[in-house]
């Protein structure tokens, strides 16, 4: 039986209705698809953990009841009682003859039908959940979650968290949400957990999080979203390499998860599983950004000027020569963050790395060395026009015991996005927020 199911013991899931495969059984679920004639119903009953056909005879049910069956609609809600068995035919391979039913809540005239477009799907989202498609996705998502939970528990990580009302920035000032605060000003959602992490590793050495970020993004491209979930990690006394480590175990502890745990969601989807199985299994590839420079320059004939950052199709292209995820570290300082760590031989360059999914997937995950000298802080963010007392809690990290330490950002529905092979981010997520999409 399935865990969790000891409060419904007079019902089966569908799922282990087909594992006992014969004999009585009682399952619950909804109508997922119907049609009948003047003595036989057939309708495909839906549970979260499957479909299955049953088959309503006049002759079993006698004749009031049988006028219930056939007036059943898509989405209708149903408990029902009867014999499963074998049957090549149907749907899933299993029947369910019916002896006895019972409407619980009754549908009517369900929006969904075939051939939506995707702007109807996108205002029937709280109905579009139920299709086998979000169904199956939420199913890898919820492996998703639980694994970069267990990953950095396993790794001796502590769970921390930072709130979400901000009164800094910290990745860019342009994708900042300003929020109404009792009238006060320069309060933002958090883009990221970074700065009032930075402050708990000198309490709790090792810590991580799941939590959402917010990014006014103003593009419409399909790796975009304004809320999504971050998994963050940030650890004291950890080296350049030790985040790209953490980086690439965390992303192959989860897709084994997922390989594990979601084979047939991802049949549903028709992912192929070949493409996910070298990020499980092989090393991931890791270049500079020079290198990455010259490959591109070599063998996508793209001539791209030294200091300017990789595009979407650069990435595109870098992703298309290799089966796995690709680390590019070292980019040219002007293009990252204020808070990374200078290169001590090249202060043109800083550890930070990007993550870059396999079949054109884009950066995954984002991190860095964190800069430990505080002249080269102050510095950058007066270049950046911030007010130096706004971020006095955070300076005040690298006054007091300064360890090197480092961490990185890891763009969930990113990578459920890459898993599944969604064309858009927003099915990743249940109730996708873009800059044009906040309903429902
Ligand atoms: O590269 P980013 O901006 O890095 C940070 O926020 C660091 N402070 C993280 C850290 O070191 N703790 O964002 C990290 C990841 C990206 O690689 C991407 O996967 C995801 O967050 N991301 C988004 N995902 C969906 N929609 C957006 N608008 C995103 N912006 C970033
Ligand atoms: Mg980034």
């Amino acid at each position: 039986m399935d865990k969790g199911a000891v409060w419904i013991m007079k019902y089966l899931s569908i799922k282990d209705a087909m594992k006992k495969g014969e004999g009585k059984v009682s399952v619950r679920g909804w109508v997922y698809r119907e049609r009948g004639s003047s003595k036989i119903k057939f309708i495909v009953l839906r549970d979260a953990t499957n479909i299955i056909q049953c088959v309503i005879a006049k002759q079993d049910v006698g004749e009031e009841k049988f006028a219930v069956a056939d007036k059943l609609q898509i989405e209708a809600s149903v408990e029902l009682t009867g014999t499963i068995k074998a049957d090549e035919r149907a749907p899933t391979g299993y029947e369910i003859l019916v002896k006895d039913f019972n409407v619980v809540g009754e549908s009517h005239e369900f929006p969904i039908q075939k051939d939506q477009s995707v702007e109807f799907l996108a205002d029937n989202r709280h109905l579009w959940l139920r299709s086998r498609k979000m169904t199956s996705i939420m199913k890898i998502r919820s492996t998703v979650f639980q694994a970069i939970d267990e990953y950095f528990k396993n790794e001796g990580f502590y769970e921390y968290h930072s709130p979400i009302f901000q009164s800094v920035q910290c990745e860019g000032g342009s994708t900042l949400f300003e929020v109404p605060y009792f009238g006060n000003k320069g309060v933002f959602l958090g883009q990221t957990w970074q700065l009032y992490a930075e402050p708990a590793i000198f309490a709790l050495e090792k810590i991580y999080t799941i939590s959402p970020s917010f990014r006014a993004e103003k593009s419409k491209t399909s790796r975009h979203l304004t809320e999504y979930w971050h998994a963050e990690m940030e650890a004291a006394w950890a080296t350049f390499e030790n985040i790209q480590d953490y980086g690439e175990a965390l992303i192959k502890y989860v897709v084994k998860k997922v390989l594990e745990k979601n084979t047939e969601e991802l049949k549903l989807l028709e992912r192929d599983i070949e493409k996910l199985k070298p990020a499980a299994e092989k090393p991931f590839v890791r270049m500079t950004y020079d290198d990455a420079l010259k490959i591109l320059k070599e063998k996508c004939s793209l001539d791209i000027e030294w200091g300017k950052d990789l595009r979407t199709i650069e990435e595109d292209e870098l992703s298309k020569l290799y089966d796995t995820f690709i680390i590019v570290t070292h980019y040219p300082k002007k293009v990252k963050a204020f808070y990374m760590k200078e290169n001590n031989k090249n202060p043109e360059v800083v550890h930070g790395c990007d993550f870059i999914a396999p079949e054109c997937y884009g950066e995954i995950i984002g991190g860095s060395e964190r800069e430990s000298d505080l002249e080269k802080i102050k510095e950058k963010l007066i270049e950046e026009g911030e007010k130096i007392e706004d971020y006095q809690f955070y300076l005040d990290t690298r006054k007091y015991g300064s360890v090197p330490h480092g961490g990185f950002g890891l763009g969930v529905e990113r990578l459920i996005a890459w898993i599944c092979k969604l064309d858009n981010i927003k099915d990743a997520i249940p109730f996708p927020r873009t800059m044009v999409r906040y309903v429902p």
